[in-house]
C-alpha cells in the first residue's frame, strides 16, 4: 500500500473492516465507479483468516464497493478446477458468488486474459513521453540471472517489486 500511496494512489485496508466505510472517508460516498480484481482464486482472509482461502472474496467485495451501472474488470485469475483447494467446490472451481449482487446493480464484467496488444502502443507512448512511470510504479528492479532463485522467493513472499532478470548485465543490476 505504500508504494501504491507512492505515486497517488489513495489505499483502502481490507484488514482494517468493512472497504465501504474506508471509501466513504476518501470519497464522501461509499462506492467506486469501477473496481479491478487484481487478486484472483488465491484470495485470502484476514486478522485471524489471514492463512485461509477465500477464493470469492475480492469479487464479493467488488459486487458490494461498485455502484449500480459500474463495471468490474478481473484480470485476476480464476480456475476451472483446483485440486488442492480446501473447499470442496472450489477444487471443481465453483465459488460462493453472491451473484445476484451484481445482477441487481447491472455491472458490466470483463473477464479473461489482458489483451496487451491492444495496450501496448499507448502505454510505450505514455512512457516515453514521461506521462506515466510504470518501472518506478511497480517498483521494477533489475536482478544477475543468478538471483533469479532468490527474486522468485521474494516476489512469492509478496514483495512490492517486480523484478527484471537482467541475464548480460545491460540494466546494471547489482551483483
Ligand atoms: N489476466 C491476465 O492476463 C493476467 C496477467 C497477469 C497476472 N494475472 C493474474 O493477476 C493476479 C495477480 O497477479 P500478481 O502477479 O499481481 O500477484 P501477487 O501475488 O503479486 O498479488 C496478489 C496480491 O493480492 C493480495 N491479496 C490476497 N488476498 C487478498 C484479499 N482478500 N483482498 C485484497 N488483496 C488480497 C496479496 O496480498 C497480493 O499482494 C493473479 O491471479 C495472476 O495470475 C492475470
Amino acid at each position: 500500500m505504500a508504494q501504491a500511496r507512492s505515486f497517488g494512489c489513495a489505499t483502502v485496508d481490507v484488514s482494517k473492516g468493512d472497504p465501504k466505510d474506508q471509501i466513504e472517508q476518501i470519497l464522501g460516498v461509499p462506492e467506486v465507479d469501477c473496481g479491478v480484481d487484481a487478486v484472483g482464486f488465491e484470495a485470502r482472509g484476514h486478522g485471524k483468516e489471514a492463512a485461509t482461502e477465500r477464493p470469492a472474496t475480492v469479487l464479493n467485495t467488488l459486487m458490494d464497493v461498485v455502484r449500480a451501472g459500474g463495471a468490474i474488470g478481473i484480470p485476476g485469475l480464476y480456475v476451472t478446477g483446483d485440486p488442492g483447494a480446501a473447499d470442496p467446490a472450489a477444487r471443481e472451481g465453483s465459488l460462493s458468488l453472491r451473484f445476484g449482487l451484481g445482477w441487481s446493480k447491472s455491472l458490466a464484467f470483463f473477464t479473461g486474459q489482458c489483451p496487451v496488444m491492444r495496450y501496448n502502443r499507448q502505454l510505450m507512448m505514455a512512457i516515453l513521453q514521461d506521462r506515466v512511470s510504470i518501472a518506478r510504479n511497480v517498483n521494477a528492479t533489475p536482478i544477475p540471472l543468478e538471483e533469479a532463485p532468490r527474486g522468485y522467493q521474494e516476489f512469492d513472499r509478496g514483495a512490492a517489486k517486480k523484478y527484471v532478470l537482467d541475464a548480460n548485465g545491460v540494466l546494471g543490476a547489482k551483483r
